[in-house]
């Protein structure tokens, strides 16, 4: 069996500006104490907007800080012309370790493609981020077709095409119709579609990698869900958005396991 760390990730999309984030890490900090004390086997990252990775870093570095960080974004270019983009080396260099690659409000508002996603992968790679690629169904996509599970393994087979066996990647299952909507799938429509999607790791990468690989689900989940969604065999953490801004609810979904 491979020991996968639960990793909680909290998605802070276009919140809090720099100075906010620092109040909100240096709350952070106090739990990530306790967390550190009694729950040794749970990994804490954050994704702040890119003007705030820098602020981020130099309060985990000033106060030893067990948490990680990454970008929601990144581009699939390295350099040059290309205006209001954020290459992986300028993230990597931030000490950041994940990027996300392909969030649902990326595809549908800047109309990122599987494509691009490959791209945004491969780019993330190239500069030694892990990419944390996000896959999921729209509602419409659940209605009309026989398995939930098809449109996520589609989206995680072109995002992983170029990606060899034993690189480190994280896949986040996040049904569009759960984001924001405070309409969580449920633990086993969740684990349902996770465990497919280990299933084309499988195919995809090997067996070995499959097993090595977190897969978190992501979608208004909250303290109160956390603990059901976590007891499934093939969720290995959440992405967190609306209640990562809550240090409340934060701390306590940190700590589903009390
Ligand atoms: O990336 C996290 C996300 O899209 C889920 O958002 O607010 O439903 O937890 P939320």
């Amino acid at each position: 069996v491979t020991a996968r760390t639960p990793l909680m990730a909290g998605n802070w999309k276009m919140n809090f500006n720099h100075l906010q984030s620092i109040a909100f890490v240096q709350k952070l900090a106090w739990t990530l104490k306790d967390v550190q004390h009694d729950f040794e086997q749970v990994e804490v990252a954050v994704f702040p907007p890119f003007t705030d990775i820098r602020s981020v870093q130099t309060i985990i570095q000033a106060d030893k800080l067990e948490l990680e960080y990454g970008a929601q974004d990144l581009s699939q270019h390295d350099s040059g012309a290309y205006t209001g983009d954020i290459s992986g080396e300028f993230i990597r260099t931030l000490g950041a370790r994940y990027a996300l690659v392909g969030h649902s409000e990326r595809r549908t508002i800047h109309g990122e493609d599987d494509e691009i996603c490959r791209a945004k992968v491969n780019a993330a790679l190239r500069h030694e981020l892990v990419p944390v690629l996000c896959v999921g169904e729209s509602l419409e996509e659940r209605e009309a077709s026989a398995n939930p599970a098809d449109v996520s393994i589609k989206q995680l087979k072109a995002g992983l095409a170029d990606v060899t066996p034993g690189t480190e990647i994280v896949i986040a299952y996040e049904p569009v119709w759960a984001i924001g909507t405070g309409q969580v799938a449920t633990a086993e429509q969740a684990q349902e579609v996770c465990a497919a999607l280990r299933g084309a790791l499988a195919e995809q990468l090997g067996e070995e990698t499959a097993a090595a690989t977190r897969i978190l689900y992501g979608g208004s989940v909250k303290p109160g869900n956390v603990a059901s969604i976590m007891r499934e065999p093939d969720i290995d953490g959440a992405l967190i958005g609306g209640a990562s801004l809550s240090i409340e609810d934060f701390s306590s979904i940190i700590r589903y396991r009390s």
